[in-house]
């Protein structure tokens, strides 16, 4: 072997070791740099939010999910929602840039004007409502503040306040809850359902999404829900699903089973998505005596057209009037005959009944279904001061009045 040719070897096998290393360093390097191929869609400004957040690590996950959303691929950057105009109450001065902390439907209303109207006008929207009701008085009391910012808030929703400088106080956020008042004067969050920054279907149609606040003793949907039928098949067939698609029917894009969405907001091949989640129930059994919705057979028409995708009509027909029965039932044993048993301890409903009893005495007569309407346990007032002047009042109790109770 010559001189030459084992220089040749050496060269070769150094060269390969040489090779070895880089891609060594650059698999391992890879691992620790989050792919980003989604940058490629960012505008100039959306690239510096992007840069200098990566760089300074602040975060970054919001980067790499933006970058694998359907908005990222439509060119809809940072400032599509986080701009503050001049005059905003929540313009943050940061970094060159006017940004809130808190978008709001306001800023996803320039794209989504129909979504953003119907969930405007749903209860979703009004649900810090509750803030004056006497359950709320109770929590804040029982429960304390603190308690309350993690409990009831997180789910209804807080009224966002801000500092001097345009950020948000803790206490009031971080807090998706679904009615919360924005800095903006808007109601309600489109982030309590859809999580940002991917903003992606599938997400939003899986029964988590809803059973985060759908849950639990009061309000037991997501446990009903999951030990049913349609959450057992939902749960062996998920894959079937098609949680992903674009469009999302009933019967033409999925059979296996329908998740809270399907029946509250999503398409049929008759009928388009909704964001008023009340719009296909046709009562409500949250009060004690429950109690039939505006244009409640209209109403309960479309859950039905709804279910008559999958089932027949015999199914159909019949389950509803074994659930009017079980209400009515339920209304006529417990809570008609309760009402009745509570209402003097209740002080609005203590109104003189027997003039000739002694005052200290006289109870008043029992209220008809129609004088308890869910509105009895929530705020009369919803303007933006009573909603503010309930809020002080829960953090402090001392200033609650004390109504007798002889
Ligand atoms: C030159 C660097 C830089 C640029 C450019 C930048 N940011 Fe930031 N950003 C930061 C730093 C550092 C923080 C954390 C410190 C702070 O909150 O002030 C931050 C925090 C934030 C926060 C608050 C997060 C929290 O929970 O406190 C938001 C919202 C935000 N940036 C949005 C944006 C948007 C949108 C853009 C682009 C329009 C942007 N930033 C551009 C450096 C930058
Ligand atoms: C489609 C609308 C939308 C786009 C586009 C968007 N955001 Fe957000 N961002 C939101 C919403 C909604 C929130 C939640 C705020 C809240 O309701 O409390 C949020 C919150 C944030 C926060 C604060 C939350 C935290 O955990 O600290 C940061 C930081 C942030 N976004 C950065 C960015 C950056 C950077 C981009 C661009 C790469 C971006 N956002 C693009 C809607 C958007
Ligand atoms: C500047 C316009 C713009 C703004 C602002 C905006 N969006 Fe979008 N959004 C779009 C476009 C465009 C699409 C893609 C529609 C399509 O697929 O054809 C989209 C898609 C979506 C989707 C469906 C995602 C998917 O995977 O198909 C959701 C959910 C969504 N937006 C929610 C929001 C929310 C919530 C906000 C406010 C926090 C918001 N958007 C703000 C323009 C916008
Ligand atoms: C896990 C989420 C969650 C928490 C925590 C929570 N709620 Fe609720 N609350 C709901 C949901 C969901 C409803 C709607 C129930 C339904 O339709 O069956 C509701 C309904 C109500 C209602 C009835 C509203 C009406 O229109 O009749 C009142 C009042 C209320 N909640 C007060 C409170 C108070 C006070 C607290 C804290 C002590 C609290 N909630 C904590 C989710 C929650
Ligand atoms: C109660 C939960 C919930 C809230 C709150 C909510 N959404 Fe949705 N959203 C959904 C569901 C579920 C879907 C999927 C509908 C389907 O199957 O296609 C959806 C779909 C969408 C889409 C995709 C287009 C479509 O019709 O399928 C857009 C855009 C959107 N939402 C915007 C918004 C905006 C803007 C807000 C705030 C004003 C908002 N959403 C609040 C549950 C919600
Ligand atoms: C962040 C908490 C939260 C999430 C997430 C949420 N809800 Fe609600 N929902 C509430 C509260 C609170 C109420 C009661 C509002 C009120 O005061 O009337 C409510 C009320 C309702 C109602 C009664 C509407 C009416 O008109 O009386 C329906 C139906 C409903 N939600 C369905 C859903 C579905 C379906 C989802 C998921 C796609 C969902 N919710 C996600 C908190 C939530
Ligand atoms: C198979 C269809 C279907 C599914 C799936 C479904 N619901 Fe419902 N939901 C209904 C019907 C039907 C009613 C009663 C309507 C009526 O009274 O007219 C109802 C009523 C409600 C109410 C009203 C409570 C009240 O009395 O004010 C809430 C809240 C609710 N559903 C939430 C959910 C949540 C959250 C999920 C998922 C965990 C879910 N639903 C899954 C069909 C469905
Ligand atoms: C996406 C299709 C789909 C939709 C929409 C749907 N269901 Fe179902 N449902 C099913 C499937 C699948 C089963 C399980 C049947 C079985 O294997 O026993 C089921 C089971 C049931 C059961 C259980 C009966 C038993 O054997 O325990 C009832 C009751 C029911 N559905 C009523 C309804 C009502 C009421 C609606 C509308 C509010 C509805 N369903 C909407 C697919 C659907």
């Amino acid at each position: 072997m010559s001189l030459q040719f084992k220089k040749l070897i050496v060269a070769v096998f150094a060269l390969a070791f040489l090779a070895a290393v880089i891609t060594v360093g650059f698999i391992e390097k890879s691992r620790y740099k989050p792919a980003n191929a989604g940058y490629a869609y960012a505008d100039e400004t959306t690239r510096k939010c992007i840069d200098c957040h990566d760089e300074k690590h602040i975060a970054v996950v919001w980067n790499r999910q933006w970058e694998n959303s359907r908005h990222a691929q439509k060119g809809i950057g940072c400032q599509a929602c986080h701009e503050a105009k001049e005059g905003d109450p929540d313009l943050w001065e940061h970094e060159g840039f006017n940004v809130t902390h808190v978008p709001s439907p306001l800023d996803c209303k320039q794209c989504h004007d129909k979504e953003v109207e119907q969930f405007t006008n749903s209860h979703h929207a009004q649900a810090t409502r509750f803030i004056g009701s006497m359950d709320n008085l109770l929590g804040g009391i029982v429960e304390g503040t603190p308690a309350a910012n993690l409990g009831c808030r997180q789910c209804h929703g807080s009224i966002v306040q801000l500092d001097d400088k345009a950020r948000p106080i803790a206490g009031t956020w971080p807090n998706t809850g679904i009615g919360r008042i924005n800095p903006d004067g808007s109601h309600g969050t489109c982030t309590a359902c859809h999580l940002r920054h991917n903003f992606a279907l599938e997400q939003v149609r899986d029964p988590a999404t809803c059973g985060r606040c759908h849950m639990g003793p009061d309000h037991l949907q997501i446990e009903i829900y999951t030990e049913s039928k349609h959450g057992i098949n939902f749960a062996s067939h998920r894959d079937e699903m098609n949680l992903a698609n674009p469009e999302w029917v009933v019967c033409v894009d999925y059979i296996a089973a329908p998740t809270c969405a399907t029946c509250h907001v999503s398409a049929t091949p008759t009928m388009a998505v909704t964001h008023d989640i009340g719009a296909r129930i046709s009562r409500t059994n949250r009060p004690p005596v429950s109690k039939d919705l505006e244009n409640s057979e209209e109403r309960r028409g479309l859950m039905k057209k709804v279910c008559t995708e999958c089932h027949g009509v015999t199914w159909v027909e019949n389950f509803y009037v074994m659930y009017d029965t079980a209400v009515d039932h339920y209304n006529r044993k417990f809570g008609i005959p309760a009402m009745a048993e509570m209402t003097p301890a209740v002080p609005s409903y203590r109104i003189n009944s027997n003039p000739s009893a002694p005052a200290s005495r006289r109870r008043s007569p029992a209220p008809t279904p129609s004088d308890w309407p869910s509105t009895a346990r929530r705020a009369t007032g919803t303007s933006r001061e009573s909603l503010t002047s309930s809020a002080v009042t829960m953090t402090s109790p001392t200033k609650v009045p004390t109504g007798s109770r002889s």
